[in-house]
């Protein structure tokens, strides 16, 4: 059977980039009434946000920062290739330690896929709130993403979508394949947790843990508070509405009150 490069499938599965980046823009340009031109994109694995704002207009630059460089070098192979000379020169990958990696002044800063819960103690996530938050300029944006919800916090719980097929640069035809949030353990006492992605891609076969995260699910209270402590002027949250079949609406309004559904997933803003 052939082998399949997960980062393919994880991108297809979990990533939507310009979604992510239409939202950025506009909370940002609600906030500060001009266009963002400069991001960071932390905890960038493949780069694939970084690559696509520097594609989308002429006066845009990017610095991704990942401390894995095999995945980084992924990145570079694949989404970096998508761009032109010129877009290259405003493209910046770093290897390093988010907590460590200063920036020259950004606009927005990105911290997508619940990356941050890698942190488990609350002095570190301020610390590196506090980091980022030296990198953005005066008028500047940080945008996270964190779920929740009553399954989020359950002993354990399976998450599967079908996602559509695509063909890669390689030319390599993937067909619609399945995907699998699996919540393997969640413990109430510290909000630690353990997920894996799995894959189910016929005609390739099981990819069981493609990916394995162990994390703090952290609550939206405690980033608001966080993002605060770490000096942020305010933090805002934002949440989408249901589809007809119960799905997210991937419409993101500035909510202050919620109903406590079973899954949701939220904007978590810091303004400058
Ligand atoms: C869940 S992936 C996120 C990939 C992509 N940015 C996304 O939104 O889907 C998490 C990434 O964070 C990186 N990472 C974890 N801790 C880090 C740290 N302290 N500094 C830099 N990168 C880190 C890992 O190497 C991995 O590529």
């Amino acid at each position: 059977m052939p082998k399949l490069d997960i980062h393919w499938l994880y991108e297809a599965s979990v990533q939507n980039v310009d979604t992510d980046l239409d939202f950025a823009a506009r909370v940002f340009s609600r906030h500060w009434k001009r266009k963002p031109a400069t991001l960071r994109e932390d905890f960038c694995g493949t780069a694939k946000l970084a690559c696509r704002w520097v594609q989308r207009n002429k006066k845009n630059e990017a610095w991704g920062i990942d401390f894995h460089q095999p995945t980084l070098d992924w990145g570079k192979k694949y989404n970096a290739a998508e761009l032109s000379e010129e877009q290259l020169q405003r493209l910046h990958l770093i290897c390093g330690d988010v907590l460590e990696v200063q920036t020259p002044k950004v606009d927005l800063a990105l911290a997508l896929n619940f990356s941050f819960c890698v942190f488990k103690q609350r002095e570190t996530l301020r610390r590196y709130f506090q980091t980022v938050g030296k990198s953005l300029n005066p008028e500047g944006l940080f945008v996270l993403d964190i779920y929740g919800g009553t399954e989020s916090v359950m002993a354990k719980s399976d998450d599967v979508r079908l996602i559509p097929g695509f063909t890669t640069p390689d030319g390599l035809e993937i067909p619609d394949f399945e995907y699998t949030w699996e919540q393997a353990a969640y413990n109430p006492i510290n909000h630690h947790t353990t997920c894996h992605i799995h894959f189910d891609v016929p005609g390739f076969g099981k990819i069981d843990k493609a990916f394995t995260y162990r994390w703090r699910l952290w609550t939206l209270p405690e980033l608001q508070e966080i993002l605060l402590e770490a000096g942020f002027s305010r933090a805002e949250v934002y949440l989408h509405d249901f589809d007809d079949e119960g799905e997210s609406d991937e419409i993101f309004r500035r909510r202050k009150t919620y109903e406590n559904v079973q899954g949701w997933v939220a904007y978590v803003v810091g303004i400058k």
